[in-house]
């Protein structure tokens, strides 16, 4: 069993995907902690229901990132974890942090990286005018959202999309493929080379193909 540390700062969707996963056998992995930097956000609360152990490590109350990133590393290891998923946390990661926990820490991203980082994405999506956007699971590295790709899925964006309906078809496809990822790596499947991660026994579909807008005019 894998033991995970869950990073959070809002809704906690993707931790529930997580917990769901982990309580249904899907993945072989327990969270072991999860911590938010923001007090009211209701991950908190699913991680509670799950009985799952929670700490709130609010950047505000440390001098700098660095301080910040050293409490977190510090109630992290404290729990024993062995990978680290970022799952809608909202902060930037120092470098200490980053070597604290070399190729053991995920994020989940909505867009297909290495197009739209950052904030915002959903709707620079839609402003672009792009015809699929889609969700990444990806090594962090000490870039923002440059990390090696695991896995990712690609949705259509339709003329009238807005940035919420956009958003709900991401994150349905972001609670299938994070679980994913962390079971990739639960395996022992994964291996990082140059910015390309590796997946041992991996089955292509050669036939794989979308096309937005479908050609049947
Ligand atoms: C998710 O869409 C995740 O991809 C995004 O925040 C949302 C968190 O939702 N992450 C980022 O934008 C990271 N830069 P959740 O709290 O319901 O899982």
């Amino acid at each position: 069993m894998v033991r995970l540390g869950v990073l959070v700062s809002g809704s906690g969707t993707n931790l529930q995907s997580i917990l769901d996963a982990c309580a249904a056998g899907s993945i072989d992995a327990r969270v072991a902690v999860v911590i938010s930097n923001v007090s009211s956000a209701y991950a908190l609360t699913r991680a509670q229901n799950a009985g799952v152990p929670t700490r709130v490590v609010s950047h505000k109350e440390y001098p700098d990132r660095d301080a910040f990133d050293a409490e977190l590393v510090s109630v992290l290891k404290g729990y024993d974890v062995e990978l680290v998923c970022l799952a809608g946390f909202m902060r930037i990661l120092t470098p200490g942090f980053i070597r604290a926990f070399p190729g053991r820490i995920m994020n989940i991203h909505p867009a297909l990286l290495p197009s739209f980082p950052g904030l915002d994405v959903r709707q620079a999506a839609i402003d672009h005018g792009v015809r699929f956007s889609g969700c990444t699971v990806h090594f962090v590295d000490e870039g923002v959202d440059t990390g090696p790709i695991i896995i990712q899925a690609v949705v259509p964006v339709y003329p009238d999309d807005t940035e919420e309906s956009l958003r709900d078809r991401i994150l349905k496809r972001e609670h299938q493929i994070y679980p994913g990822a962390i079971q990739l790596y639960a395996q022992g499947r994964l291996s990082i080379s140059g910015r390309r991660v590796l997946i041992q026994d991996h089955h292509h579909d050669e036939a794989a193909c979308l096309i937005n807008p479908s050609l049947d005019f």
